[in-house]
């Protein structure tokens, strides 16, 4: 059988049939996959039952990975991200464990590695072990969200710089989450608050949880500015909600989207999600 790109209802996303993505994936099927990529932004994979050094193969068949930092408490510095409300023997963290409070974080929307200094590009997060309700992931096509702002928006959006944290997104949620050594290693950065990406030439802003402040406005003035585009932005028409099963590997551009997490009983039921992902080109502004 050969491969189908079928397009979801709504602006963002496909599901793509007929291909074994554990497997080799020969040069004609990478680059339906890479156009289908860039046309939807989102594409869902059904039935693919992946182990880590399969999903490492076949993230990197897209370009080059990009390591977690050695800090984070759900990559520790290797390639695949765990990002589960269990300890290592498997069982599940109390609900007020730091690091399922930590977790929380990816319930707000964000672009993945926006506070580094070069932000991530595309990840790819397959499903292991799902609750039986919520836990969903939602996607917003920034590139829909971009084209509906009125030109008197984008014109005053063109040329601001924002300041991105990890401390900022995480503050949101309760002090002390991060160790110091992983602050060391995310002080803030800045990031152009529209973007151009380089192979197309298209335009999009870059916000979410981890946008605080545009650099030389007041702050509030500067946080009111952001809020009100990830607003914006993440309006139902422009949103795709992913209802996962078990072996579903998911693929998203973070430039071009924007994800969150839905909540779910996480004292309860476990989640378990193995995430892969690819180094960003370049810083999007000068650092200082
Ligand atoms: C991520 C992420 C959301 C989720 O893995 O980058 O934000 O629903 N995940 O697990
Ligand atoms: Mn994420």
């Amino acid at each position: 059988m050969g491969i189908k790109i079928n397009r979801l209802e709504g602006c963002i996303g496909a599901e793509v049939e007929g291909v074994d993505i554990t497997g080799p994936i020969d040069a004609q099927t990478y680059l339906q996959l890479q156009d289908a990529l860039d046309e939807h932004i989102v594409l869902v994979f059904h039935d693919q039952d992946i182990t880590d050094a399969q999903q490492v193969i076949f993230s990197e068949r897209f370009g080059p990975l990009e390591m977690s930092l050695p800090s984070d408490p759900f990559g520790g510095g290797g390639p695949v991200f765990n990002i589960a409300n269990v300890d290592a023997d498997g069982q599940i963290r109390p609900a007020e464990d730091p690091l399922t409070l930590y977790q929380s974080g990816n319930l707000l929307w964000h672009s993945d590695g926006s506070f580094r200094e070069v932000p991530l590009q595309t990840s790819f997060l397959s499903a292991k072990v799902i609750p039986p309700e919520g836990g969903e992931t939602e996607f917003s096509s920034l590139r829909a969200a971009y084209a509906a702002l009125p030109s008197e928006k984008k014109v005053l959006l063109e040329g601001l710089v924002a300041e991105h944290s990890m401390a900022h997104s995480r503050a949101r949620i309760a002090p002390n989450l991060l160790s110091k050594s992983f602050q060391d290693e995310v002080p803030p950065v800045r990031h152009l608050l529209v973007r151009t990406i380089s192979a197309t030439g298209e335009k999009v802003h870059f916000v979410g949880s981890y946008a605080s402040h545009v650099i030389g406005w007041p702050f509030e003035k500067g946080r009111d500015l952001l809020q009100e585009l990830l607003q914006w932005s993440t309006q139902p028409q422009f949103v795709y909600r992913h209802q996962w099963r078990v072996n579903d590997l998911v693929m998203w551009d973070n430039r071009l989207s924007l994800h969150r997490g839905r909540p779910w009983d996480v004292g309860k039921y476990k989640r378990i999600m193995h995430r892969t992902t690819l180094a960003g080109e370049g810083s999007t502004v000068p650092q200082d």
